[in-house]
């Protein structure tokens, strides 16, 4: 029995840069947003969503209409804009405050220290960057940490597009003038791969990566446009092919001409599809150090169900299959599949504190580092180390 839609053409399985075509983009971009179809909403400017989030907390004693706004975030964020902005998302100006001098005094500790500030997008220098400003806030300053995630805005947009049991990280940002723009991109997960890498992950993978990550900006100072604040191109996340388009010129171009920019008052907060193509502004202004903690919020799923301790079995495997090799018992190809088998294929979570990302996007993963040493016939003890070393490196 027949059950496909004849009439549609085939949605290809697996991606590759050639089905990158702009018109399509342009079908999928170039809609108005309509306030009638969200009656939460307290306005649509530059085709984004803008909510009064005193309304917002006005519904937490409802919780049937809470959830019928959170049904219109997670709407909003999947097939709608991409991206809300939340007006007065931190009512607790004094607790903003508070952290706002936290940070400043980690940012002068690293500076004083000489810590590099890489990043995966800024020159180092034209900006500060926390990372880990999650764990370094909690641990510094424990009450301002409770006051600030005890917002319920915050939790309530994380429930509306990851469920429960969301895992909160965060970094801070701060560009200062004259800092560029970054170039227009997706996010994580796939937003951080090259194009080669992205199209070794079939389709269904592209549209999942979008629904395993929240992003989200809370401004810590205001952000007039001449400082910069993020540039967006509302409906974007809806291109299925936009892992690759976002790395491809006429794509970067389109973007350029069309994307839209709002400014921020201190203590709005912006939450978008991390498929949404956008970038940081350039901060023109002569003296504003344009501060924003930047929320990635991770789905609780993509986790095994068991804990292995994929090190120790990586310095057992290998001298098995340099044995293997020798003997002519495997091939390439089969040491490659046992050692995907057996190693962690992926760089991330990891502390970019210690794994800057200067050269790349990603840091070097344990697979990576398994099949280099086979490739270099390392000694078992070199291996051994170099585990060890990277173990360090991604331990927070
Ligand atoms: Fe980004």
């Amino acid at each position: 029995m027949h059950t496909t839609d004849a009439a549609a053409p085939p949605a290809p399985f697996w991606l590759s840069q050639q089905d990158c075509h702009l018109d399509e983009f342009i079908r999928t971009v170039e809609r108005r947003t309509a306030l009638a179809a969200y009656p939460h909403a307290a306005a649509v400017e530059e085709n984004i969503l803008v909510y009064d989030c005193d309304q917002v907390r006005a519904l937490a004693s409802d919780p049937v209409a809470l959830r019928a706004l959170q049904a219109e975030w997670g709407q909003a964020l999947l097939d709608g804009p991409g991206v809300v902005v939340l007006k007065r998302a931190v009512a607790d100006m004094v607790c903003l405050e508070q952290v706002n001098r936290v940070f400043h005094a980690l940012i002068a500790e690293q500076h004083a220290s000489g810590q590099a500030g890489g990043d995966h997008f800024a020159k180092p220098g034209a900006n500060d960057r926390i990372w880990n400003a999650q764990q370094k806030l909690c641990l510094r300053a424990p009450e301002a940490f409770a006051r600030y995630y005890a917002n319920p805005v915050f939790a309530w947009i994380c429930q509306a597009w990851l469920g429960p049991a969301y895992q909160m990280t965060a970094q801070v940002n701060v560009v200062n003038p004259g800092g560029a723009a970054q170039a227009p991109h997706r996010d994580y997960h796939l937003g951080f791969q090259s194009a080669a890498s992205c199209e070794a992950y079939p389709a269904p993978v592209h549209q999942m990566s979008a629904l395993l990550t929240l992003q989200g900006a809370v401004a810590h100072c205001d952000m007039p446009l001449a400082s910069g604040p993020t540039l967006y191109l509302p409906y974007s996340q809806r291109y299925r092919a936009g892992f690759l388009a976002w790395q491809q010129r006429p794509f970067r171009d389109y973007f350029a001409r069309h994307c839209v920019q709002l400014p921020l008052a201190k203590g709005d907060a912006v939450f978008f599809n991390p498929a949404l193509f956008h970038a940081a502004g350039h901060n023109r202004s002569p003296d504003i150090h344009r501060m924003a903690t930047l929320l990635q919020v991770s789905s609780p799923f993509g986790r095994a169900m068991e804990a292995l301790d994929r090190r120790a079995m990586s310095a057992a495997l290998y001298p098995a299959l340099q044995a293997l090799r020798k003997q002519g018992t495997l091939s390439a190809d089969g040491i490659a599949h046992a050692v995907a088998a057996c190693a962690e294929g992926y760089a991330f979570p990891c502390n970019l504190d210690r794994d800057q990302p200067i050269a790349g996007m990603a840091p070097p993963t344990q697979q990576q580092l398994m099949l280099q040493a086979l490739a270099q016939d390392w000694p078992a003890a070199r291996l051994s180390d170099a585990l060890d070393s990277h173990a360090w490196r991604q331990q927070a």
